[in-house]
C-alpha cells in the first residue's frame, strides 16, 4: 500500500513506513524461535505496538508455520472481556480450520457464547460470560487448544497487559500463570506501558509471574537511523530538508516516536519544497496552538501547586532532583514536602514520568506548551 503521507501516526502499515528497530525486532524474533516468553516495557507512544506488529509481519513472511496473534487488552475490563477478545481474535485469524465459529461455540458452550457486531467496522465479535474462576480456566484452555490447531508454532501478544490488574477478578495472574506454563508451544509476549506495574508483576518474588519471562525495555529509535528515515521520505517526495533541521525537530519532540511521527506528518502535509528553520518553528507554534484548549483543561484539573511544579519541570526540560533547595527556590515551590505530594499526584495522573532518574512531563507537546507559556510570561 502506498500512502500519500509516509509518516504514520496510528497503527502499523508496512516496513516501508516503519523506521529501524532492527535490533529490537531481531531480539524478539530470537526469543520467539527459542520459545522464551517476553515482557516488553516502554513509555506510552514509544513504539511497542508498532514493533510487535512489525515482528508479526516479518514472522509471517519468513515462516509458513508460525503466526503472531495480537490482542489489545486496553479496552478490556474483566476476565469475560479477555476471553471474548481472544475468542474474537481466533475467529478472525487466518487458519485452515473450517467452521471455526461452530467449533468455538461448541467448545465454550457452557460460557453461553453470544455475538455482537462492532458498530464502527461491522465486524462480528464473540462474547462469553465468565462467572467463576472455573469458567475462566476452562474457557481459556479451550481457546488456546483451538489456537494450537491453527499453526504449529504460535505467538500470542497480550498488549497493555497491566490492564488485567484493573479487573474485578483479583486472582487473574494466578489463573493465567499455570495456563501459560502448560502451553510451551505458544510463546507469550506481555507488553505494557506502566513500568512500575509491569516490573512488579514480573520481578516481584511474591507474584505468580516472577522470573517467568525475559524483560525487554524499549527506548527511542537510534537518532542517526531516524534522521535517515525522515530525510529519505522527504527527499523521495521531492522536498528538501537539512540534517540540522531534522535534528532540531527530533530534539523538540524529545526523540519520542509518536511526537516525531506527528510532527513529520504535519510538516510533510505542508508540501514545502525547501524546508527551513522558519517553517519548523512556525509548525511548533501551530501544534501548540492546536492543543491549547486541551492543555487549558489540564490546567483546570490541577491544583495551583501541581501546575507550578509541572511547569517548572517542563521549563527545566526534566529535573533529576526536584526536592533540591535550588529548584524549589527558583520556581517558588514552597517546600520539599509539598513538592513530594505534588510529584506523587502528578505521577498517578500519568502527567509526570520518572525515567533514567529524571522527572519529565509525560506528554511531550504539553511539556513544550508549558515551557512556551512560561517563557511568554517570564522572559
Ligand atoms: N519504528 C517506527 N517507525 C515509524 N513509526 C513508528 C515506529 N514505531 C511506532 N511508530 C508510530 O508511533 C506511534 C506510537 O507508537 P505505538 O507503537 O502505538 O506506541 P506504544 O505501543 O508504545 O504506545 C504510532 O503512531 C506508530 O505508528
Ligand atoms: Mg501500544
Amino acid at each position: 500500500m502506498k500512502l500519500n503521507n509516509p509518516f504514520v501516526t496510528t497503527g502499523y502499515v508496512s516496513p516501508d513506513y516503519f523506521c529501524d528497530r532492527e535490533n529490537e525486532s531481531g531480539q524478539i524474533l530470537e526469543a520467539i524461535h527459542s520459545h522464551r516468553n517476553l515482557a516488553l516495557i516502554s513509555m506510552r507512544r514509544m513504539g511497542k505496538t508498532g514493533l510487535l506488529k512489525h515482528v508479526g509481519f516479518l514472522l509471517n513472511i519468513q515462516h509458513e508455520n508460525k503466526a503472531l496473534i495480537y490482542i489489545d487488552l486496553m479496552p478490556t475490563q474483566s476476565a469475560s472481556d479477555l476471553l471474548s477478545t481472544l475468542g474474537t481474535a481466533l475467529l478472525h485469524a487466518r487458519h485452515k480450520e473450517k467452521n471455526i465459529l461452530e467449533k468455538i461455540v461448541a467448545a465454550l458452550s457452557s460460557l453461553r457464547p453470544g455475538f455482537t457486531y462492532d458498530s464502527l467496522t461491522g465486524q462480528p465479535s464473540l462474547v462469553f460470560n465468565v462467572a467463576t474462576e472455573n469458567d475462566f480456566n476452562l474457557g481459556l484452555r479451550q481457546l488456546l487448544a483451538l489456537f494450537i490447531t491453527m499453526r504449529k508454532e504460535l505467538t500470542i501478544v497480550l498488549d497493555e497487559f497491566q490492564q488485567v490488574l484493573e479487573y474485578p477478578e483479583s486472582r487473574i495472574e494466578n489463573l493465567l500463570r499455570p495456563i501459560v506454563q502448560e502451553n510451551p508451544q505458544i510463546t507469550f509476549i506481555f507488553s505494557g506501558s506502566d513500568k512500575h506495574m509491569m516490573e512488579t508483576m514480573f520481578s516481584n518474588p511474591t507474584r505468580p509471574f516472577f522470573q517467568s519471562v525475559e524483560l525487554m525495555y524499549l527506548g527511542p529509535i537510534v537518532t542517526e537511523n531516524y534522521l535517515e528515515f525522515i530525510k529519505n521520505h522527504f527527499n523521495a517526495a521531492g522536498f528538501d530538508i537539512s540534517d540540522t533541521t531534522i535534528l532540531q525537530l527530533l530534539e523538540w519532540c524529545r526523540y519520542h516516536t509518536y511526537y516525531v511521527q506527528h510532527f513529520c506528518n504535519r510538516l510533510f502535509a505542508k508540501s514545502f519544497l525547501k524546508i527551513n528553520e522558519e517553517n519548523t518553528n512556525q509548525l511548533c507554534l501551530e501544534i501548540l496552538a492546536s492543543y491549547e484548549p486541551l492543555y487549558l483543561t489540564y490546567r483546570k484539573l490541577l491544583t495551583t501547586h501541581q501546575f507550578a511544579l509541572i511547569q517548572a519541570i517542563a521549563v527545566e526540560n526534566g529535573v533529576s532532583k526536584p526536592l533540591s533547595g535550588n529548584f524549589i527556590k527558583k520556581h517558588d515551590l514552597k517546600s520539599p514536602s509539598s513538592v513530594k505530594t505534588s510529584l506523587v499526584a502528578l505521577t498517578g495522573k500519568e502527567m509526570l514520568i520518572r525515567s533514567n532518574n529524571t522527572w519529565q512531563v509525560y506528554d511531550v507537546f504539553f511539556a513544550r506548551w508549558l515551557e512556551h507559556t512560561w517563557k511568554r510570561l517570564n522572559l
